[in-house]
């Protein structure tokens, strides 16, 4: 178990729904909305998400929210809904777009319509720096084109699109929050997938001994090392993020924040301070580039400290990759990776 900080209480507690609360973010985010007081519900059809994840002192619902919505929300008297659940792997999204215009935009449309039927205008929708797509510079601000080169990352656009027109027709409150790249743990959760691509858990499971090496995708972009750039930012930042968007939703209003530490890390540099955490060695291939990797995100986090009052407290590398070994190392053999061969 990881040191968490001394929680502070809402000053209003609400019901809230949180979908998809079994998977990294959700259980993360529905820990820290417990830990201030609130009465959380978590819907999750465990298709990507643990069971393990999901907190003790939640109500849990199992079930795909376009079949559970409508009963959910007309029975509960709900303060709002924080929006997780969704399919969120890129590569993925390129060869089954299907999957993602219907698990992602469907639903949320299925969501969106249940609570304008029940009456629920506060809402937080989970969303990514990939609506951006390959950006002309950096740091990346709320009003530079959106142009998303997957369809991952034009589902999750649509869907602010739709909250947009939800929230000046009906009268939604809500905030669409673009995570940049999310890792660390919080209390007991953090990142332990069926499926990983994500650097820094892969990195991890090579410390562990649960993979050989790690493949470095391309070396040849135009950055200090070769290698891609990204903004990492820990989960209970992102956490705390939801919390204040949840406080301060007004009806009518669709609010959009960046979310990220603001400094950029390469491939190589990510490799190295995992080194320096574990104390493993952590062999590398190099490997052809992935298909769709900006060269370098990093988001300007700028709106949603002058708006929402967000103050990042665990910003620096060191911290997040320690926060993931210690969830890692503590997993061992009860990881998912332990049972894959390398
Ligand atoms: N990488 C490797 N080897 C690996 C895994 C990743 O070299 O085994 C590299 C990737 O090429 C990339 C960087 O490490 O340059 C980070 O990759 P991740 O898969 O951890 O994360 P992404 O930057 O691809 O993903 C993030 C968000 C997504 C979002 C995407 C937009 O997690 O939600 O940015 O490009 F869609």
């Amino acid at each position: 178990m990881l040191l968490t900080n001394h929680p502070r209480k809402a000053k209003t507690i609400m019901k809230l729904l949180v979908t998809g609360g079994a998977g990294y973010v959700g259980s993360v985010c529905a820990t820290v909305l417990l830990e201030q007081g609130h009465d959380i519900t978590i819907v999750d059809n465990f298709s990507t998400g643990n069971r393990d994840a999901v907190p003790a002192n939640a109500t849990l619902i199992e079930g795909d929210i376009r079949d559970v919505a409508g009963d959910v929300l007309a029975g509960g008297n709900f303060d709002g809904v924080v929006h997780f659940a969704a399919r969120s792997l890129v590569g993925e999204s390129m060869e089954r777009p299907e999957d993602y215009w219907h698990h992602n935009f469907v639903t949320t449309l299925t969501l969106l319509d249940a609570m304008r039927n029940h009456g629920v205008t506060n809402l937080v929708f989970s969303s990514t720096a990939a609506t951006y797509g390959e950006p002309d510079r950096v740091p990346i601000t709320e009003d530079m084109p959106t142009a998303p080169t997957n369809p991952y990352g034009a589902s999750k656009l649509a869907i602010d699109y739709a909250i947009t027109s939800y929230a000046h027709a009906h009268g939604l409150g809500a905030t669409s929050l673009r995570y940049f790249n999310v890792a660390g743990a919080y209390g007991s959760v953090g990142e332990n997938r069926e499926v990983e691509t994500h650097l820094i858990p892969l990195v991890l499971q090579v410390a562990l001994g649960h993979r050989d090496e790690i493949f470095i995708f391309g070396d040849d972009y135009p950055t200090k090392d070769g290698t891609c750039i990204r903004d990492y930012i820990h989960i209970k930042d992102l956490a705390d993020a939801h919390v204040l968007a949840l406080e301060s939703n007004t009806p009518g209003t669709h609010r959009i924040f960046n979310l990220g530490s603001g400094d950029g890390y390469s491939v190589k540099e990510v490799i190295d301070k995992c080194r320096e955490v574990t104390g493993h060695p952590i062999p590398v291939t190099m490997a052809d580039r992935r298909a769709g990797d900006p060269a370098v995100l990093i988001a300007s986090s700028a709106r949603a400290k002058a708006e929402l009052g967000w103050r990042p407290s665990r910003t620096d590398l060191d911290t997040i990759i320690a926060d993931a070994w210690a969830f890692t190392a503590a997993l061992g053999d009860h990881a998912h990776s332990a049972h894959r061969k390398p």
